[in-house]
């Protein structure tokens, strides 16, 4: 094609022009590992819009890059890796709860759960909070920063870092959230009762009897102590330092003008929440594109018996010899083929139908018609994208929220759970025989589930999008947050009021009584003199 020489110039210039008609600049402070996975997604999503975007990165990260197309990186130096991006501490804390789990059911088990986590952690939100100093104490970046006039601040607030650099440049703040230091994000803003609202971690669903909702109750309480003996204290200190006594980290989260959860309620249970929070649960959601050759060629290779895939998650793969053998075991014994995510030494009971690979193409495997069964970890990308294209689950959960996540997949009939640290060649092999059988309802209840799933007026990220931008069009969304932070507790519950009204009604009933006893007094003694 014979194209006119002007014509690359006219086209960049008319981009240029669109560009400064509705681009905005947005400021981003991502959290790594898993969670960079969805917040790269909604970069991509903004930076297709014309918005220019400009990152936070730390000089120790591995999987937030510091260049790409779609924006440019400020790197901040440090020698500290951040947490969720290190292999080890997250293979540490994996093997301690493997260890914890096998012997459930004490108390000792109990607390040292929690105590593992604490100091996973603990460590975690130190690192973070190291990482802000670096930023708050350089004059020159925040200058630049402040300079630059942003008309957004996204971060994703599980490590609340980037909350304290939007506070100081005083952005219109949007998370990209599930998660904050006490667990799920709704807690922090919306009303919550426990009566029928699992923690996390709790294992339960929303109909819990009173056993259950003691236990929800318990679990509740050792988050709000974690919140406020292990992750808050490190970010407080930042805040006292640099931001004035008065000025809470958590106070500073629940002033965002805008929550973007990644909750759908086909998924999720249901709950109360309130104006500002947007859900955009499966917002990776997309269809899947054609597999490379040598995997469409082992796929096509199932016949009638279909394709198994399996993954454990970006940190989690290895999970030690002993786990991956019965693993392999298990998947020779079938009939279907296995497309297997693994990291580490080949399993020597590996079957001849299961493929080993380092990476897959996880959208396009669950999205491809032969797959029958998806093998997952729980974490919620994957459980997104089964529910986009229909695909029963069969949960494995590790740490952290896969548990909870299968549970509810559980709840609507459209998973089984595997328990990892009892699990044998004959339990999984049985668990993945009943996933496959035609017989039941499994794949039935999914199809359901991806429609109510896909009958929306608009797609998740795009609404992720334009939430996005209004409040870059109206500088933030204030009318849409409840005041209800700056009130104090008792002020919270109206405990001053009934206090109030109660010991106004205990007067007058003490006066009452007074007086009646005085007037009958009176009338007794009249009697008497009457009498005598
Ligand atoms: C402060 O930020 C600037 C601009 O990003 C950078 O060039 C400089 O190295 C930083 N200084 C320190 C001490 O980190
Ligand atoms: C940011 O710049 C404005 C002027 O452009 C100034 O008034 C303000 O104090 C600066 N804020 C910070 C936090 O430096
Ligand atoms: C904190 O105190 C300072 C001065 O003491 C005041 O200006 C500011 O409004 C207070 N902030 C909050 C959130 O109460
Ligand atoms: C795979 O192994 C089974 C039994 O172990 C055998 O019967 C079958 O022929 C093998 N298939 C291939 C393609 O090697």
């Amino acid at each position: 094609m014979n194209s006119h020489p002007a014509l690359p110039f006219l086209l960049l210039f008319s981009a240029s022009l669109l560009y400064s008609g509705n681009g905005g600049k947005v400021l981003i402070f991502p959290v790594d590992g898993s969670h960079w996975i969805n917040m790269k997604i909604l970069l991509e999503a903004l930076h297709s819009q014309g918005h220019q975007i400009t990152l936070l990165r730390s000089s120790t990260s591995w999987y937030v890059s510091e260049f790409s197309p779609y924006y440019t990186s400020i790197t901040i130096s440090t020698n500290q890796l951040q947490h969720f991006e290190s292999q080890a501490a997250m293979t540490s804390l994996l093997k301690q709860s493997m260890k914890i789990r096998r012997n459930q059911g004490s108390l000792w088990t109990f607390f040292e759960f929690y105590r593992n986590g604490a100091d996973f952690f603990r460590e975690g939100h130190k690192n973070m909070a190291k990482l802000i100093v670096s930023i708050l104490e350089n004059k020159t970046l925040l200058s630049q920063l402040n300079e630059t006039g942003y008309d957004l601040f996204l971060t994703d607030p599980t490590f609340p870092g980037g909350v304290m650099v939007a506070h100081y440049l005083k952005l219109p703040l949007v998370f990209n959230v599930r998660w904050i230091l006490s667990g799920e994000a709704h807690f922090a803003i919306a009303p919550s009762p426990l009566s029928y609202i699992p923690v996390m971690l709790s294992r339960f669903t929303d109909k819990m009897n009173y056993f259950q909702r003691t236990k929800n109750l318990i679990y509740y309480v050792m988050l709000v102590y974690m919140s406020h003996y292990v992750c808050n204290p490190p970010y407080q200190a930042v805040c006292d330092q640099y931001f004035g006594k008065n000025v809470s980290i958590l106070s500073l989260i629940q002033a965002a003008d805008l929550w973007l959860m990644r909750v759908d309620f086909t998924f999720e249970l249901p709950r109360p929440t309130m104006p500002n929070v947007i859900y955009i649960g499966g917002f990776q959601g997309k269809p899947s594109k054609p597999l490379p050759s040598y995997l469409e060629e082992f796929v096509q290779n199932s016949g009638e018996h279909g394709v198994i895939v399996m993954t454990l998650g970006t940190l989690l793969s290895n999970l030690g010899s002993e786990v991956s053998e019965i693993i392999a075991s298990a998947f020779a014994k079938l009939p279907q083929k296995v497309v297997w995510r693994h990291i580490g030494k080949r399993p020597d009971t590996l079957g001849n139908n299961t493929m080993l690979v380092e990476w897959l193409p996880q959208n396009d495997l669950i999205g491809h018609p032969k797959t029958k069964v998806f093998v997952t970890h729980g974490g919620t990308n994957g459980i997104y994208e089964a529910i986009y294209h229909a695909v029963p689950v069969l949960g494995i959960p590790l740490i952290f929220d896969q548990y909870d996540n299968m549970v509810r997949l559980k709840a609507r009939g459209v998973a089984e759970i595997v328990e990892v640290a009892t699990m044998n060649v004959e339990s999984l092999t049985s668990a993945l025989k009943n996933m496959l059988d035609p017989e039941k309802p499994y794949k039935q209840n999914m199809i359901k589930l991806s429609q109510l799933h896909h009958d929306k007026p608009i797609k998740p990220i795009d609404n992720a999008v334009f939430w996005m931008e209004y409040v870059m069009r109206h500088k933030g969304a204030a009318h849409l947050r409840t005041e209800s932070y700056k009130l104090p507790w008792y002020a919270y519950y109206c405990l001053d009021v009934i206090a109030f009204i109660v010991a106004v009604t205990l007067l007058i009933v003490a006066l009452i009584s007074v007086s009646c006893r005085c007037y009958i007094n009176y009338l007794l003694k009249w009697k008497k003199f009457k009498f005598e």
